[in-house]
């Protein structure tokens, strides 16, 4: 059991090292400049999904915009260098915002939402990738 484990994670790794770069790689001043869209000010997708959400009858396509958003900027994680931090569990949260928006139900989206907002710490602490947040 154990071994297949580790054949499966040495296999993960070496699939991961050959994937080909199809992208240019993004300097860290354009993700910080799709960071602030996604998550900082009264118009980002942020505040337009939290809006959304706090109402009874949320917008849905509304909400689903802001998981594009999301969706985009996770896309783009892998299209700069991030050091140690991992965009996983911010895409991961993503996806599930998008399902919910699909689905349509409030309960998923605001989970999904509140997993989001902690997967921030992942790259955005002690100095690393992103930095402190401000
Ligand atoms: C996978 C790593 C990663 C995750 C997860 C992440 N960020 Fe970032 N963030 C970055 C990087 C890289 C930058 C660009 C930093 C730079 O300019 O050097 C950035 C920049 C930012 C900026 C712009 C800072 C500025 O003033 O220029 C904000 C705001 C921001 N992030 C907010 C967030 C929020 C809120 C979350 C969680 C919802 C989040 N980030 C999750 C990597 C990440």
């Amino acid at each position: 059991m154990r071994y297949v484990l580790i054949v499966a994670l040495v296999g993960a790794v070496a699939i991961a090292a050959e994937e080909p770069k199809k992208d240019a790689k993004l300097t860290k001043k354009e993700v910080g400049k799709m960071m602030k869209d996604a998550h900082k000010g009264d118009k980002s997708a942020q505040v337009a999904v939290e809006t959304e959400l706090k109402k009874d009858a949320p917008d849905w396509d509304a909400v689903a915009k802001s998981a594009k958003t999301f969706d985009a900027m996770g896309a783009a994680f892998a299209r700069v260098e991030l050091g140690y931090s991992s965009p996983a569990t911010y895409i991961a949260a993503t996806k599930a915002l998008m399902k919910a928006a699909g689905d349509k139900d409030k309960k998923a989206a605001t989970d999904a939402l509140a997993a989001l907002n902690k997967s921030c710490v992942s790259c955005h602490r002690y100095g690393g990738a992103g930095g402190a947040l401000r």
